[in-house]
């Protein structure tokens, strides 16, 4: 049993997808209810526009730009980098610069609908640093992951709490990604002062930060707190107040998580595709149950397996279910343990609530964990879930997260004890 499990509630238990729960809330909702995606602050913050040929601009831009849109009767939907369970895009992201000629130091807002950076606080002798990483200035960048939960709460309710951090976790894959093409060092870090930084930004109970990345020099400097509040803006026309989801963000925020040495992963791709691959990268929506070769399949498991860049950690193991790869006998696998061995297309399906792209995918993931900090252990299944869709798609395979499953039939099938936090299909 995850120790956090004996530390306070279970909000993983809590939020559990079974035959019948799922018979009896579909969680279908009337679409033209929905909160904004977009988070805009009043006209009157001073405003720089994103140069896609300035590096430092291109760097933050790509994080988290539209990359499609696309166009129905009455409305349009703008797909991102970044995946988001349902498209709700319940993240947001705040950078602080420090240090870079021709920006003035100061805490932005990401505004992705106009690809453009909002100044809402600016810097004197305080900043972010205080709330993360105390006695320390960073010259150079910090991000900030927050998450609007009604965005996602409007639809998926409680188990939205666990879509927030998973999407929260794509996010940073996103600013992973973008840091590799840029040639930009990030580290990331998760236990820090979020309620204190939450308040100081004025996000109120609607908007919980929930991640953080830095990116720059590292130097011994006292920065104080903010010596202002931010005032609040709202990510949302309207709001829901949902009580778990805020009880469930606050515990998990109180909890420190394992801690491990600081490793930066090593990858070895062609920048030019790898930024072709960030651009085009789409979840699929249907299989063709062909097969895929060995060699791309343990490239990408290779690849997940690469060093995560922090010394909050949560220990992740992948169970794969083998449908369609070239020379391997389909099963249940745990690495290269082939578990049981059999055709389990049709079940793996059925577990993923009846999702056809689990069924025909050429292989799916499954990330277990035993963790301490549920917070944390989900942002990194959400940053792995990031690293498969984009080695996948480098090497010309598909990709989709699937955040919806019977846990406890999954759990079971896949004969551990721990919680299995995410799933992901990749074929052709
Ligand atoms: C946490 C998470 C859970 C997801 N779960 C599912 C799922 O259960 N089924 C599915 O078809 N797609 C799922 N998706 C894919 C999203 O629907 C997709 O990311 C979204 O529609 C945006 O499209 P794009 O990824 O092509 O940009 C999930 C994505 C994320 C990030």
């Amino acid at each position: 049993m995850p120790q956090s499990k004996l530390l306070q509630p279970d909000y993983h238990q809590a939020t559990k997808h079974s035959y019948l729960s799922v018979q009896i809330d579909p969680n279908y909702v009337d679409a033209s209810t929905q909160p904004s995606a977009f988070k805009l602050y009043p006209k009157f913050y001073r405003r720089v526009k994103l140069n896609l040929n300035n590096p430092v601009h291109s760097f933050i831009s790509l994080t988290s730009t539209v990359t499609l849109e696309k166009m129905y009767k009455e409305s349009s939907q703008k797909l991102r980098v970044n995946p988001s369970a349902g498209a709700l895009y319940p993240t947001e992201v705040y950078v602080q610069i420090r240090g870079i000629q021709g920006i003035v130091n100061g805490i932005y807002h990401l505004e992705v609908e106009n690809n453009c950076l909002t100044l809402i606080y600016e810097l004197i002798d305080d900043g972010l640093e205080s709330y993360i990483i105390p006695g320390k200035s960073i010259n150079g960048f910090i991000f900030l992951i927050s998450c609007v939960y009604y965005r996602s709460s409007w639809k998926y309710k409680d188990r939205s709490l666990r879509y927030c951090w998973l999407d929260s976790g794509h996010h940073l894959g996103a600013i992973a990604a973008s840091a590799y093409i840029h040639d930009q060092e990030i580290q990331f870090i998760f236990d820090f002062d979020k309620l204190a930084l939450n308040a100081d930004l004025g996000f109120e109970n609607k908007e919980f930060i929930s991640a953080c990345a830095i990116s720059g020099e590292v130097q011994e400097k006292k920065i104080r707190h903010l010596r202002l509040k931010v005032p609040f803006v709202c990510g949302t026309a309207y709001f829901e107040a949902n009580e778990f989801i805020e009880d469930g963000y606050q515990k998990t925020s109180l909890l420190k998580s394992r801690q491990h040495k600081l490793v930066h992963p090593q990858f070895n791709f062609d920048k030019d595709k790898f930024f072709q691959t960030v651009w085009m990268r789409r979840s699929s929506r249907r299989f063709h149950k062909q097969s895929i070769s060995q060699e791309n399949y343990w490239r990408i498991l290779q690849s997940v397996e690469q060093p995560i860049p922090t010394v909050n950690f949560e220990e992740i193991q992948i169970y794969s279910i083998v449908h369609e790869v070239r020379g391997m006998p389909p099963g249940l696998y745990k690495g290269k343990h082939l578990i049981k061995a059999g055709n389990f297309s049709e079940k793996t399906g059925y577990l993923c609530i009846n999702q056809a792209i689990a069924r025909d995918s050429a292989v799916t993931l499954f990330f277990v964990s035993d963790y301490i900090n549920y917070q944390t252990a989900m942002q990194i299944a959400g940053f792995l879930g990031q690293r498969v869709y984009l080695v996948s798609n480098f090497w010309g395979i598909h990709c989709s997260g699937v955040g919806a499953f019977y846990d406890d039939e999954t759990q079971e099938f896949l004969e551990t004890n721990k919680d299995v936090l995410y799933a992901m299909a990749i074929g052709i």
